[in-house]
């Protein structure tokens, strides 16, 4: 009897929450939030992240801009696009299209890597062989060139009724869910603080964090392999770095797929960049 009060009462408590929003209101929120917050940022600004809000910061970004870090990996990741075919896997052959994804299909929410890694495999590539790894190096080269050839289109990831829904909101509970031992939930950094201080480092704002990834990090620089490709990392990449942060476990891709999790929270949060041009690949620190 207990038991079942508690359920009642969590229901009651959830169903309202989960029955008014629909993704349109959650974007609109989630706007609205970040325009009175900083006033007279554009939303398209929103793509270039901390630099959008801080002036300062923007003015060493715009140096690095001019011998952009990230320019030998995309035209390393387009040789690999070539040799390995990827093309035919892709609608339009794989050029500008990454402003879809992650995409609603058969049933299934597909991002553009766990696609590109089923591409590769079906291509017959010995992925292991290759090197070719989900998050970074080789792989993350291919991403960042596919992302690159989208840069201007605005991202238009659609939430379907049913299924769709349903992931898109396993996604935004993920977003809005404390963990690790410090107990800190994604919104509680970047929604609810954005523009403030973490060591460091400022942090960003929810909307726009996806539009630049792959992105270039000069964090993530020189960690073996190729130098011109060890800064680059996919936006699940950074989800494990984020969870780290707060002592929690990253997920990782399992059975050459990507962890279910991670895939809901991709397609929430770059719903949540709609409207927003891709500026692939970025540069950060
Ligand atoms: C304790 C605070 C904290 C939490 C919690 C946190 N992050 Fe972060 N995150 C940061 C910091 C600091 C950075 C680097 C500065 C920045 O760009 O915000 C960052 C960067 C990012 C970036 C890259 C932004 C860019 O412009 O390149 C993404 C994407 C991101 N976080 C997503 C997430 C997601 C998704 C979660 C939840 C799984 C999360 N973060 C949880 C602190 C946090």
């Amino acid at each position: 009897m207990k038991k079942f009060i508690i359920a009642a009462m969590a229901m009651l408590i959830a169903a309202p929450m989960v029955s008014l929003a629909s993704p349109e209101s959650d974007l609109k929120k989630l706007q609205a939030h970040m325009f009175k917050k900083f006033p007279g940022v554009p939303l398209n600004e929103y793509g270039n992240g901390v630099y959008a809000i801080d002036k300062d910061r923007r003015v060493e970004w715009e140096a690095m801009e001019e011998f952009p870090p990230y320019e030998p990996a995309v035209d390393i990741g387009k040789k690999l696009f070539n040799k390995y075919k990827v093309a035919k896997c892709f609608p339009n052959k794989g050029i500008g299209i990454k402003q879809n994804y992650p995409m609603f299909k058969g049933g299934k929410v597909h991002t553009l890597e766990g696609d590109l890694m089923a591409c590769l495999k079906k291509n017959g590539v010995d992925t292991k062989k290759e090197k070719l790894k989900y998050g970074k190096g080789k792989f993350a080269a291919i991403a960042a060139y596919m992302a690159y050839t989208s840069r201007g289109k605005k991202t238009n990831v659609k939430v379907p009724a049913g299924a769709a829904t349903k992931i898109y909101n396993q996604g935004k509970r993920f977003f809005y869910a404390k963990r690790g031992q410090l107990n800190f939930s994604c919104a509680d950094c970047h929604v609810y603080n954005p523009g403030v201080m973490l060591r460091t480092m400022k942090l960003s704002p929810a909307l726009g964090q996806t539009s630049h990834f792959p992105v270039y990090r000069k964090k993530w620089q020189g960690g073996g392999g190729n130098p011109e490709l060890s800064g680059l990392g996919t936006v699940q990449r950074r989800y494990g770095g984020c969870n780290k942060m707060v002592r929690a476990k990253p997920l990782k891709p399992k059975d050459g797929k990507q962890h279910p999790d991670y895939v809901a929270l991709e397609y929430f949060h770059t719903y949540m960049s709609n409207g927003i041009a891709i500026n692939a690949p970025g540069v950060r620190q």
